[in-house]
C-alpha cells in the first residue's frame, strides 16, 4: 500500500547537542500524534546518525542517511559506504539530491551506480530528481525528469521498487521560498507515476510513495499534500525547527 511520508533533509545543519535537542522538540510534538500508514524521518549529518538511530529507538520517527558512496570500501577519503550506514542501523539513503548534483557533480551515471550499490545492500532508497529554472521555463521539465529517470532509475528490477520512494524536487524552488503550484506538482507527480506504470506495472505505480520537495513549510503544506499524487514531503529549512516539521507532519 502506498505510504504517506514526512521526510526531513537537515543538510548539514546541527552539531551533536543541536541533534540531540531536536530530536527531542520534535519527539515531544508528535508523539501523540495518530500516524496511521504516515512515515516521519529525518536525515541528520553522518556523524550524527549512530547517537539519532539510538535516541529515535521505540519513537515514531525514522533516521536516514542523505548520501553515500557506491564502492564497497576502499580509497574513497571522507566518503561512507553503505556497509557502514547499516552498521549504525540506518535503513534508507537519500540519494541524487539537487546539491549533490550541482555542488558535488554527481551526474546521472554515479547516481545510477549509488541507486544500485544502495539496493544491492538492502538499503531503501530516497531518489531526488528535477528540473532547473531554465527547463521550467522553456516548457521542458516533463522532459528533463523523464530523462533523469531514465538515467538513473529506470533500470531496476520490478521487485525494487517496494524498496523506493521518489522525490521531485524542482530545482528553481529548493530553499529559495518559492514552491511549485499544487497543480504544478500533481501535474509533475502524475507524469511520474505514468512513466513508472509504463515501464513496470500500475500496481507498482499506485503503490509508489511519491514525495515534493522545495520550500514546503506549514502554510502551503496542506495545499500541496491535498493532491491526489502527493504523497508526503521532502522539507528542507522547516524540518530544522520543530514547531514547523511537526505542524507539516499534520498536514499529511
Ligand atoms: P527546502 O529544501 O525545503 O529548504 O526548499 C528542500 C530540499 O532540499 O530537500
Amino acid at each position: 500500500m502506498r505510504q504517506k511520508i514526512v521526510a526531513g533533509n537537515w543538510k548539514m545543519n546541527n552539531g551533536k547537542g543541536e541533534t540531540k535537542n531536536l530530536i527531542t522538540e520534535l519527539q515531544e510534538e508528535i508523539k501523540d500524534l495518530t500516524l496511521d500508514n504516515t512515515r516521519v524521518i529525518i536525515a541528520p549529518s553522518f556523524i550524527n546518525l549512530e547517537s539519532a538511530v539510538t535516541q529515535t529507538e521505540d519513537t515514531k520517527i525514522e533516521v536516514v542517511a542523505q548520501n553515500m558512496h557506491q564502492a564497497k570500501n576502499g580509497a574513497y577519503t571522507g566518503e561512507v559506504s553503505a556497509d557502514m550506514l547499516k552498521s549504525v542501523g540506518i535503513r534508507t539513503v537519500i540519494i541524487g539530491h539537487s546539491e549533490r548534483r550541482a555542488i558535488f557533480k554527481e551526474s546521472d551515471e554515479i547516481l545510477a551506480e549509488k541507486v544500485n550499490a544502495a539496493l544491492a545492500n538492502g538499503l531503501e532508497v530516497i531518489f531526488c530528481f528535477g528540473e532547473k529554472l531554465e527547463e521550467r521555463k522553456t516548457d521542458n521539465h516533463l522532459l528533463e525528469v523523464g530523462s533523469q529517470l531514465r538515467n538513473s532509475i529506470l533500470h531496476i528490477a520490478a521487485e525494487d521498487w517496494s524498496k523506493v520512494i521518489l522525490a521531485y524536487e524542482p530545482v528553481w524552488a529548493i530553499g529559495t521560498g518559492e514552491t511549485a503550484s499544487p497543480e504544478q506538482a500533481q501535474e509533475m507527480h502524475a507524469f511520474i507515476r505514468n512513466v513508472i506504470a509504463k515501464k513496470y506495472t500500475q500496481e507498482i505505480a499506485d503503490n509508489l510513495s511519491i514525495l515534493y520537495g522545495g520550500s514546503v513549510k506549514p502554510a502551503n503544506a496542506k495545499e500541496i499534500f491535498s493532491k491526489p499524487d502527493v504523497d508526503g514531503g521532502l522539507i528542507g529549512g522547516a524540518s530544522l525547527k520543530a514547531v514547523d516539521f511537526s505542524s507539516i507532519i499534520k498536514a499529511i
